[in-house]
């Protein structure tokens, strides 16, 4: 087992790479535990956590609003939930999005720690304390800083995934290589293969290497005023393209960090050839590095993200394969280099 420690301000998190899900309860605090999972990862799973009491929402990002949470706070009072009890969210980021919201805001915070069930939930949306739910269409604006106390990885769910899902994980992987790891890029491109079978050695080494660069980031910027912005690459056009085309979070990021590697290329950070390299494995992992979608609505979408001030914006880009850096640009020369080319 690995494990990695986030000090955050609101407490500490445990992440654990390698404990197996059933061990979950070995982690309880005793008293009441309440788990919030989704209706499919409940069909799969439910033998783990059967006996305790368990809210199950739908599916789907279209589920993690409000509406999603208010349900949530009556089941809890209905199970008589008191400061003393214990959340644990089971599933995919959105349950685990929105079961550390509804621990950090009912009876003004309450524990939790998350089982997350997809690659991405492992890499990504169960590390760091980032909760929340959309809000009038608009991602993840309405959430809170928190840390679930423990954070159980068990490569051995990803089996059940469908492909899809797993290379929205893949996604997030590439994300924390490109913009701190120039060693693990390579290491991908060279075990992908191994890595979509979930090769055990490979799978677990890959996320535990995900955590480690990003609780890292987490551990010296949590709430986001400097370098955790960094882990927003790809991820302005990302959400823009998410929200216009319907398409996956790590879909959606894969099209959207092509999009910042060639801006970064236009700019003269990268090369082409570094360029060609993230395509290939993007494209490997079943990721897509090219979108239908209308480029217009596009920059409408990336106007209204949250990150924009004034005439610039933002933007994460990448000066090599391993390394990134904030820079503001234009809008005007940004709609200039988001006019369709022809590769
Ligand atoms: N808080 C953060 O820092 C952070 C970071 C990245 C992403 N996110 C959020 O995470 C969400 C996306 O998460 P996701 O990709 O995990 O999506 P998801 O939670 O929708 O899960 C994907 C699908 O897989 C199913 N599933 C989950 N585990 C399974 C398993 N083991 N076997 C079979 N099916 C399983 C789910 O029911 C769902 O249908 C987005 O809302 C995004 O905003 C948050
Ligand atoms: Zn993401």
């Amino acid at each position: 087992m690995t494990k990695f420690t986030i000090n955050g301000s609101a407490g500490i998190s445990e992440i654990m790479v390698g404990e197996s899900f059933k061990n979950f309860r070995e982690y309880l605090p005793g008293g009441q535990t309440v788990i919030i999972t989704d209706e499919n990862v409940n069909k799969i799973y439910s033998r783990f956590f059967n006996d305790f009491p368990t809210i199950i929402i739908g599916s789907g990002e279209k589920i993690k609003t409000l509406a999603t949470v208010n349900n949530i706070y009556s089941q809890l009072m209905k199970l008589l939930a008191d400061r003393s009890t214990f959340i644990v969210g089971i599933g995919g980021g959105i349950v685990c999005d929105v079961a550390g919201f509804v621990a950090s805001t009912y009876l003004r915070g309450i524990r939790f720690g998350f089982v997350p069930t997809t690659l991405l939930a492992q890499v990504d949306a169960s590390v760091g304390g980032k909760n929340g739910v959309n809000y009038k269409g608009f991602k993840n604006i309405i959430g809170t800083f928190n840390q679930p106390e423990f954070v159980i990885c068990d490569t051995e769910v990803l089996h059940s995934l469908p492909g899809i899902e797993l290379s929205n994980g893949f996604a997030e992987i590439v994300k924390h290589t490109l913009i701190a790891d120039d060693t693990m890029f390579s290491y991908l491109e060279n075990s992908f293969e191994k890595a979509l079978n979930l090769d055990n050695e490979v799978i677990s080494k890959l996320v535990a290497h995900s955590i480690r660069i990003k609780s890292g980031i987490v551990n010296r910027d949590e709430k986001e005023s400097g370098e955790r912005r960094l882990l927003n690459f790809g991820h302005t056009f990302g959400h823009a393209i998410e929200k216009i085309s319907g398409i996956s979070h790590g879909q959606a990021v894969s099209l959207g960090m092509v999009i910042a590697a060639r801006l970064s290329q236009n700019l003269g950070y990268l090369s082409f050839e570094e360029t060609e390299r993230i395509k290939n494995l993007l494209l490997h992992l079943k990721l897509p590095v090219k979108g239908d979608f209308n480029h217009e609505k596009l920059i409408k979408a990336i106007l209204k993200d949250k990150k924009r001030t004034a005439e610039r914006i933002a933007l994460i880009l990448l000066t090599k394969i391993g390394e990134a850096k904030v820079e503001d640009i234009l809008i005007d020369e940004l709609r200039k280099m988001l006019t369709p080319t022809k590769d």
